[in-house]
């Protein structure tokens, strides 16, 4: 499973690919807004700069006729910059255009297992199910994502599926066990999958031996 970063923050991108574990970076327009202070298509250009992977950069406009042309400004930006497309008739129409023009798309507000299975056969080449935030209304999100990784499975549908909403250091495990092919974190989250409270307890039994031993 790969790991991208959920985030538009320069600093955290920058200290996240130094561990050599993030290659790729996830946005959206609530994520943008945190950063602002300079104009998007800067924003993701600067992102684009630094990342070694695909960078996506979601659409705010809602109809076919305004979201191609837009989805075209944004993968001018950067040869890495992947188009987020909300997932709906026009976002469908969207993603199949964008397709043909071979401008990579990732269809995100995914909450169905249906809904990423018309994306990826729109020809998406991301589909983004969101965890979090369907277990923020009591639904098993872990279900879903399994489901919809059985049927992209079943069908060797070509989409990559990135679990999206990830809260907890356990939403990185549950993607992984379901077989999502990435899963996009928040830098919180990327951090705590490295610490164990136990792994601190050790090493201070280990370190503390070797202090008091004449062998330093
Ligand atoms: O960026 C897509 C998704 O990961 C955002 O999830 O729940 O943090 O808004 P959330």
């Amino acid at each position: 499973m790969k790991f991208f970063l959920d985030t538009a923050n320069i600093e955290e991108i920058k200290e996240a690919v130094q561990l050599g574990l993030v290659e790729g970076v996830t946005t959206n327009p609530l994520l943008a807004s945190k950063e602002g202070g300079k104009d998007f298509a800067t924003m993701i250009k600067e992102i684009a700069d630094i990342v070694p992977g695909p960078v996506s950069a979601e659409l705010v406009s809602t109809t076919f006729a305004e979201m191609v042309p837009e989805a075209r400004r944004l993968a001018k930006i950067a040869p890495n910059i992947v188009v987020k497309v909300p997932i709906s008739i026009e976002g469908l129409k969207t993603i199949h255009a964008l397709s043909k023009e071979g401008i990579k798309t990732n269809a995100t507000l995914i909450f169905g297992a249906n809904q990423g299975l018309v994306a990826a056969k729109a020809g998406a080449t991301y589909i983004s199910p969101f965890i979090g935030r369907l277990e923020d209304v009591n639904v098993d999100a872990l279900q879903m994502l399994t489901t919809l990784c059985d049927i992209i499975n079943i069908h060797g549908l070509k989409t990559e599926i990135i679990a999206a909403s990830v809260r907890t250091t356990a939403h990185a495990t549950q993607a992984a066990l379901a077989g999502a092919h990435i899963a996009t974190v928040p830098y919180k989250v990327l951090l705590a999958m490295v610490e164990h409270p136990m792994t601190d307890i050790v090493n201070r039994i280990f370190m503390d031996a070797w202090n008091q031993s004449d062998l330093k």
